[in-house]
């Protein structure tokens, strides 16, 4: 039965794609009933209407479903917090609370479609209104992380002229030091139990306000959202999406890399803030009709996840490379994953090791993802084929992805060139509009036939592809080209390196010479340094290339990270250059 194989449920029965309940699904339990890669590709045919609005097309499709008793599951919201409170919305009751706030947001707030909306709120379920409700709305969401400071938030408002504001207490008084400066500025809602001068109460209008609202009618085209992306130089970009980029193209993920059903209960760690976290937390398990389920951790702590995932139904579990590091550093043998079926990871490469360690644990295989934020999924590894670690897997459905030269020309296989995506004859619906009024910036990513991701690899004879690094990242030295991966991935399997960064390091004879900023794990701590450096230099001159391994290493108590938990390896390397 179903239950008792629960770990190899699969997908069957995909047909053309489109967005919600009409294209339902069913799991079976025979993994050889997965399609193939290449019947993947082929099956994904998207249908881009010219109106399209993922709040009616999509939300409310579930919503009718659900009334009519015909809906498998049906959470579409799950939100649990550390002092054990948990809400848990229907679809109806999303759909619910989030038309009473479109008739906000386009009554006290004055709004007009197209309008732009700062949303700074932490993982709390608001979050997920004002997303759905600037969809009914027409508005346009720009998400930030509730660790922006003074500045940045000054600037994004700048920038993007948002006319309304919705953030909570603690962002609430940078807001009101900058809002003079941004006379653009409307409103400002704070959700909050308390009232702050110059605020409205989030809560109280809402309880004011009708649920019947009738969604503004969005061309497929128009934006939807706006992501505010920092490249490693120059100010922030605004990557700028429209309602079909995400609203139907994220469909790849939820229904192919991440296999979602009506039945699943989605857990991705990612904070709100973070650009992406609609990929995960709005359209991929929505597009399925799946449970977005959340965790209010004010931070990433192992017991915390791992309680969850013993104690929710969570099926399909998703968290960075570095999360996945740290767990597996525990003794999990006192947990079990009853519902767990599917975990996948983003963001960067996972080592080889750390996945191992985490099928050892649990019995399940890691599954990665790439993407970028102007993007749906680029590449990653599916159900059904095979995994080669190290590898972050084949070209998604969406696109047709290349390794290309400078200049846009593809190179040879097994040749290193730009992760790109073929944009002619047609530009795939599923990529970015453009940077908003930078045509410039826009234009420069576009090389010949491709958008080049300015990332790094190399694509091998099955086509399977293998990061390198972000162009910035990759080392020369005395000749070679060295990817930072590589050497990370050789490094954390020896036992005492709990997890390293490796740039490049300044040298007089070489150039430039690899150097790993190494976390030791818990044993090694008080071992002797020089012999522990040699020792860690030979482990790496042996299982790999040996004119890879770092001539420098120095150790950390930490590495530094995105909010995200990226490796921030452009601060390593700047320290090491002199520049800040
Ligand atoms: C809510 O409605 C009541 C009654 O109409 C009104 O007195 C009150 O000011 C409203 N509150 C807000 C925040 O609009
Ligand atoms: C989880 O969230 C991060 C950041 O938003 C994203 O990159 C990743 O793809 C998400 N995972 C899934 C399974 O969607």
């Amino acid at each position: 039965t179903e239950t008792s194989n629960a770990r190899t449920r699969v997908s069957t029965s995909f047909r053309p794609i489109r967005c919600g309940p009409s294209q339902t699904r069913q799991k079976t339990s025979a993994p050889q009933n997965f399609p193939s890669y290449e019947s993947l590709r082929q099956m994904y045919d998207p249908e881009v209407p010219e109106y399209f609005n993922f709040a009616r097309d999509v939300l409310d499709a579930w919503e009718a479903k659900e009334k009519s008793g015909e809906k498998v599951q049906s959470t579409a919201l799950w939100w649990v917090n550390e002092a054990g409170r948990q809400i848990k919305w229907s679809f109806e009751e999303l759909g619910f609370h989030s038309r009473r706030l479109a008739n906000v947001l386009s009554g006290e707030c004055q709004l007009q479609r197209g309008d732009r909306v700062l949303l700074i709120l932490p993982r709390i379920p608001e979050w997920w209104l004002v997303n759905v409700a600037c969809l009914r709305t027409g508005t346009i969401v720009i998400p930030g992380t509730s660790q922006l400071t003074e500045r940045d938030i000054l600037h994004r408002l700048q920038v993007s002229k948002a006319k309304c504001v919705i953030t909570d207490d603690s962002v609430a008084p940078m807001l009101d030091s900058v809002a003079p400066e941004c006379s653009f500025l409307k409103s400002k809602l704070l959700v909050s139990g308390k009232k702050r001068e110059g605020w409205r109460d989030f809560g109280e209008l809402l309880r004011n306000h009708s649920c019947s609202h009738e969604c503004v009618n969005t061309r497929s085209d128009e934006a939807m959202t706006i992501f505010f992306t920092s490249g490693t130089t120059g100010s922030p970009k605004m990557t700028q999406h429209s309602h079909c980029s995400f609203g139907i193209g994220l469909t790849v993920n939820g229904r192919y890399w991440l296999d979602l059903t009506e039945k699943d209960v989605l857990w991705n760690t990612s904070d709100t803030g973070w650009a992406k976290s609609a990929w995960s937390s709005v359209f991929a398990p929505w597009i399925q009709g799946a449970c977005v389920f959340v965790n209010h951790m004010p931070r990433f702590d192992t017991s915390t996840v791992l309680k969850t995932l013993s104690s929710y139904p969570i099926t399909t579990f998703c968290t960075a490379p570095t999360a996945y590091r740290m767990l597996v550093q525990e003794d999990i043998s006192r947990y079990t994953f009853s519902n767990l079926q599917h975990c996948l990871c983003a963001g960067e490469p996972i080592n080889p090791e750390v996945m191992e360690k985490w099928k050892q644990m649990t019995g399940l295989d890691i599954y990665e993802g790439y993407g970028q934020t102007e993007t749906v999924l680029i590449a990653g590894t599916f159900k059904g084929m095979k995994i080669k670690p190290g590898s972050f897997g084949k070209p998604s459905p969406a696109y047709d992805v290349q390794l290309v030269d400078d200049l846009g020309n593809i190179v040879p296989q097994g040749k290193e060139g730009n992760i790109a995506i073929r944009v002619k004859p047609h530009k795939p619906f599923s990529l970015f509009t453009k940077y908003t009024d930078d045509a410039q910036r826009t234009a420069d990513c576009y090389k010949g036939d491709f958008y080049l991701t300015g990332d790094k690899g190399v694509m091998d004879e099955e086509g399977y592809l293998w990061f390198v690094g972000r162009a910035d990242d990759v080392i020369l030295s005395a000749g070679y080209r060295i990817g930072p991966f590589e050497v990370e991935n050789a490094l954390i399997e020896h036992d005492a390196v709990a997890e390293s960064a490796v740039v490049s390091s300044p040298d007089p004879l070489r150039g430039e010479v690899v150097k790993a900023f190494v976390v030791l794990t818990a044993e090694y701590k008080t071992r002797n340094k020089d012999e522990l450096r040699a020792e860690i230099q030979k482990h790496v001159k042996k299982v790999t290339a040996p004119y890879k391994y770092p001539r420098k290493i120095e150790f950390v108590d930490h590495l530094p990270k995105t909010v995200s938990g990226k490796i921030r390896r452009v601060e390593l390397r700047n320290k090491e250059w002199g520049k800040s």
